[in-house]
């Protein structure tokens, strides 16, 4: 349909269409059953029935006979036959469960995250999805905080990486495409900074720190395409980002030009009144209006108050249709007024929904995210007599938060994938998994160790519940349980060589148990495959190759610790001197640091060549281990001097090398006057001649530094 089409459809509604498409309820309201309430008050308003089902999308379940039936029942009462857009939260895999973003990050595999979001396009696609509210763009630095599993990480280079290859794969070329879907990118913006950790809780940063961190990987998100965006919940400069102008007209729109969708997050409107910033339902409406909110999620406000803030010359006519407009024109871009149903299909459904291929490619994508953080000589298990304990040794319960529709109950256990994988000769003891609402599991240890006294090797299959992780979880207490740690330290003093594989979604606290694991496997919540792939890894078929996409606290109280941080006036290092920056009880630097990832083999990563025109670093990576095996290696920059501090150093490349045993490669990144800019104190994006140190390495804390130094003069935004 063309662009005069749309106008004509928009100048024939009615103020109520109008408003209506601009709001966003769940199928459950249409169909009269009974209102969910799944976060946050769903205020019940006096829709009419005839009012509901003008409602411009919906969000929740997916199925492509619910959906067809849906958009049937709809487009037979809508007068200007105007197709419903659906929604929902596939975050990391519909039914097909990949792992978290979190443990994406970890892979530092944007190829590989592409071709995974585009498994997981085909089967919500199937099953008649048109958006998913994901990639979480956010940048995260404090585990106290349970969404950090839905971000890659600390890093805005690396979270913008791997936001723009889950948007290349959920749209491919076009979202119109049979086995696309849209994306919405959220939670714009800087959700991941709540104070204290705590959910929902106030943001408040500089507008610098806001530029140099937090906004980054939203912007490579909207240059790689997204169809969409999700305001945040949170305050920014004391504005909630639900009603920003700064956010959502100067930043989006007119700098980065966006043209899509904006869409609050649920009942985000009705809460500004919480947030002390609208006094009634007309001040939110007319706020979210004038700062270009499209749609309005899960609230009623747009509803209510649309026409008397019309009416009232509080808003105008011109605005309204703004926002109709892109909503008509997303609905357009997805081919909806051809075929409402988009990819629909119940068979398509039977033969893509959790399907070999798609298993095995959550396998290779787990695998390559989990990280080996210690081995000490014990991993892979190669022969002898296998101990299994903890509350993850037999549980299905691995897919993460927002698992959609993935199936606990049908996903493979570690123990199934051990018994299959390594057969007799193994033990197992104190394996019951959590139970909602118990703060422990049950102390099975004496007996554990009992159990397990004949074995070589004991894997402890420790961590935190699924269900305390993604939205609403935040704590303040990270370590694993009491019995979890008494197993360990139990299994460590009986004289086994104990393996902990930790499922998380965040860096746990795991200081206190670390000494007495000879091994520690980052698993993460490793989805549909998760337990194969740990199996994989621990029995040595494949080779880890994770590296860490958020940094690991030594204790809560260091919190938040991450590697990308500005240097104070008393660095730490000025060690006679006892007035520096650090703590009496605690180093500054964190257990295992951004970038950080054992592997069976060693490799070393040295002799850092910078050219002649300053336009290219390289460094000689050599695999002298006794096996095959891939890293990460990582280039990073610091701006020595400039107008602002800038942080000690800042991920600008990555590469991942596979190395046979012995071999070398020369690894080269370029070095552009992009990487070496930055926002100054009048907000403009610049770079400043002087001195840069390039430095090149397996981790952020392991690195070859070399100092340049760039005179004035040299030409703006191009290669050095
Ligand atoms: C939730 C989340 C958001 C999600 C939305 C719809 O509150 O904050 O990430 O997409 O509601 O479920």
């Amino acid at each position: 349909m063309d662009r005069k089409h749309i106008l004509d459809l928009v100048a024939d509604m009615s103020l109520e269409e109008k408003a209506m498409q601009m709001t966003q309820l769940s199928p459950d309201l249409l169909y009269q059953l009974t209102p969910t309430n799944l976060t946050g008050p769903l205020r019940v308003w006096k829709f009419s029935d005839e009012a509901l089902w003008k409602t411009g999308s919906v969000l929740g379940p997916l199925g492509a006979a619910f959906l067809k039936k849906l958009q049937k029942d709809y487009l037979a009462k809508s007068r200007q036959q105007i197709p419903l857009l659906f929604m929902t939260d596939v975050i990391h895999g519909y039914v097909t469960i990949m792992p978290i973003p979190l443990a994406q990050g970890c892979t530092f595999d944007p190829d590989l995250t592409e071709e995974a979001a585009a498994a997981v396009a085909r089967e919500a696609a199937a099953s008649g999805l048109h958006v998913t509210f994901s990639p979480m763009a956010d940048l995260v630095r404090d585990p106290r905080w349970g969404r950090v599993m839905e971000s890659s990480g600390e890093d805005p280079y690396l979270n913008g990486q791997i936001a723009a290859a889950t948007i290349r794969g959920y749209q491919g070329k076009d979202p119109r495409e049979k086995g696309r879907i849209a994306s919405c990118v959220k939670h714009f913006a800087a959700y991941g900074q709540p104070e204290g950790g705590r959910e929902y809780n106030t943001v408040d940063m500089s507008r610098g720190v806001l530029r140099d961190f937090y906004l980054p990987a939203y912007r490579e998100a909207i240059e790689a395409g997204a169809a969409m965006v999700m305001s945040s919940f949170n305050t920014v400069e004391r504005v909630p980002a639900t009603c920003s102008r700064f956010l959502l007209r100067r930043v989006l729109r007119e700098e980065w030009g966006f043209e899509g969708v904006v869409i609050s997050d649920y009942s985000a409107v009705e809460e500004l009144m919480n947030h002390s910033v609208a006094c009634d339902d007309m001040e939110a409406g007319e706020k979210c209006v004038h700062a270009g909110l499209d749609i309005e999620m899960m609230s009623g406000v747009y509803a209510g108050t649309l026409q008397q803030l019309l009416d009232q010359g509080r808003i105008t006519r011109e605005e309204i249709n703004e926002c109709v407009t892109r909503i008509l024109e997303l609905k357009n871009r997805m081919g909806l007024f051809e075929n409402p149903f988009k990819d629909a299909d119940e068979e398509e459904e039977e033969r893509l929904l959790y399907c070999p291929e798609h298993l095995e490619l959550a396998r290779r994508f787990a695998r390559e995210s989990m990280v080996l953080l210690k081995n000490q000589g014990v991993l892979p298990v190669s022969r002898g007599r296998i101990g299994l304990a903890g509350p993850f040794s037999d549980t299905g319960n691995i897919l993460g938060g927002w698992h959609c529709e993935g199936k606990p109950d049908r996903t493979q256990t570690l123990l199934q994938a051990l018994k299959a994988q390594w057969g007799e000769g193994l033990e197992t003891a104190m394996t019951e998994h959590f139970i909602h609402g118990e703060a422990d599991v049950p102390d099975r240890v004496e007996e554990a160790v009992e159990r397990l006294r004949d074995c070589d090797i004991c894997i402890a299959a420790v961590g935190e519940p699924e269900w305390d992780t993604g939205e609403a979880t935040s704590r303040t207490n990270l370590r694993l349980t009491p019995n979890q740690e008494k197993l360990i330290h139990a299994l460590h003093g009986a004289g086994k060589k104990v393996v902990a594989v930790l499922f998380s979604g965040r860096p746990l606290d795991i200081a206190p148990v670390l000494q007495d694991c000879d091994a520690v496997l980052q698993a993460w919540f490793p989805g549909s495959a998760g337990a194969a792939a740990a199996v994989d890894l621990l029995l040595g078929k494949y080779n880890p190759s994770g590296h860490l996409s958020m940094s690991f606290p030594r204790n809560t109280g260091q919190i938040p610790v991450y590697y990308n941080h500005y240097e104070t006036g008393r660095p730490e290092t000025e060690k006679e001197n006892h007035y520096t920056s650090r703590y009496l009880d605690c180093a500054n630097s964190p257990l295992f640091p951004f970038g950080y990832g054992l592997s069976y083999t060693t490799f070393t990563c040295g002799e850092m060549k910078v050219s002649e025109d300053l336009g290219k670093v390289s460094v000689r990576v050599r695999n002298t281990g006794e096996r095959s095996g891939e890293t990460v290696v990582q280039m990073y920059i610091r701006d020595v001097s400039a107008s602002v501090v800038r942080p000690v150093m800042e991920l600008k490349a990555f590469r991942r090398i596979s190395l046979e045993p012995g071999e070398e490669a020369q690894v080269e990144f370029s070095v552009t006057k992009e990487m070496l800019s930055f926002y100054n104190e009048e907000e403009k994006w610049v770079w400043e001649p002087g001195a840069f140190d390039l430095m090149v390495g397996l981790d952020s804390e392991h690195v070859e530094r070399e100092r340049i130094f760039i005179p004035a003069g040299t030409g703006e935004q191009e290669a050095l």
